[in-house]
């Protein structure tokens, strides 16, 4: 299953941007989720050593490598990599460090990194807890850890559901997967990192960015941001800071 979701991201890299965030909707629910993530990253201390997991074609990264004294990326897809460390070189504050790797066996001493950065990975993670306690072992204790996870009961309820029976990502032959919140709170405990804090995230699925609607969700993730029981509730994204522990 690893192997399908590189080869998928393998051949997605060069068109990874052009196809995502493009239209009003869309644009505008990136812009607000990246607003956020970098927020959290300030709020959360995410410096020093930094790993990002599954950088993709390096939206986040460009935030990271601002604040890091170096950065550490791993991803299955030697284009996204390559891709990304062209693209952030000139912004980076320290060494960028680039690995071919899975997220299962992170090529990395344990209690190596400062912080942990994952955004948009574990929808792909079919083992979910091994991904986490590979977290919690290159963090050291104290460290920071940021992920995000799709929620399936949420506003996006039906379509969620649809993921869950077919195990495939809405637009893509991809594997993927949603989480109930509280699933999600025990592969923290589990893995021994303690939530902080939580966020809802709203983004608009590709399904419908076509239809601009790009104020309400502007609207609604503002009144996330601004910690709404409600938005948080229905969001179909959490974002979760968290710090590694167990000692
Ligand atoms: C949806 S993209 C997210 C990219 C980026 N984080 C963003 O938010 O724009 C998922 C990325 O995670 C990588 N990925 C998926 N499963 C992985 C695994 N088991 N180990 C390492 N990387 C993985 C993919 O190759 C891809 O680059």
């Amino acid at each position: 299953m690893t192997n399908a979701i590189r080869d998928f991201y393998q051949q997605d890299a060069a068109t990874y941007d052009e196809q995502r965030w493009v239209t009003p909707s869309g644009k505008q629910a990136a812009a607000d989720s990246e607003r956020l993530i970098e927020e959290v990253l300030d709020e959360h201390n995410v410096s020093g050593r930094v790993l990002e997991i599954g950088c993709g074609s390096g939206r986040i990264t460009e935030k990271i490598v601002r604040r890091s004294s170096e950065t550490l990326l791993v991803d299955l897809s030697s284009n996204m990599l390559d891709f990304t460390k062209a693209r952030v070189q000139e912004a980076a504050t320290g060494p960028i460090t680039t690995h071919v790797a899975s997220a299962y066996e992170l090529p990395l001493e344990t209690a190596s990194v400062d912080s942990v950065v994952s955004i948009n990975v574990l929808s792909h993670m079919e083992t979910p807890a091994d991904f986490m306690s590979e977290v919690a072992r290159v963090v050291r204790p104290g460290g920071s850890v940021v992920l995000n996870f799709p929620i399936w009961h949420s506003l996006f309820l039906p379509g969620a559901l649809l993921v869950k029976a077919r195990k495939r990502a809405f637009n893509f032959d991809v594997y993927s997967r949603w989480y109930s919140s509280r699933e999600v709170r025990g592969l923290f405990l589990d893995a021994g990192i303690t939530i902080n804090k939580s966020y809802g995230q709203y983004y608009v699925p590709r399904a419908i960015d076509k239809f601009d609607v790009s104020n309400p969700i502007r609207r609604i993730n503002e009144k996330a941001r601004a910690g709404s029981m409600l938005s948080k509730a229905v969001a179909p994204a959490l974002l979760i800071a968290g710090t590694q522990t167990t000692i």
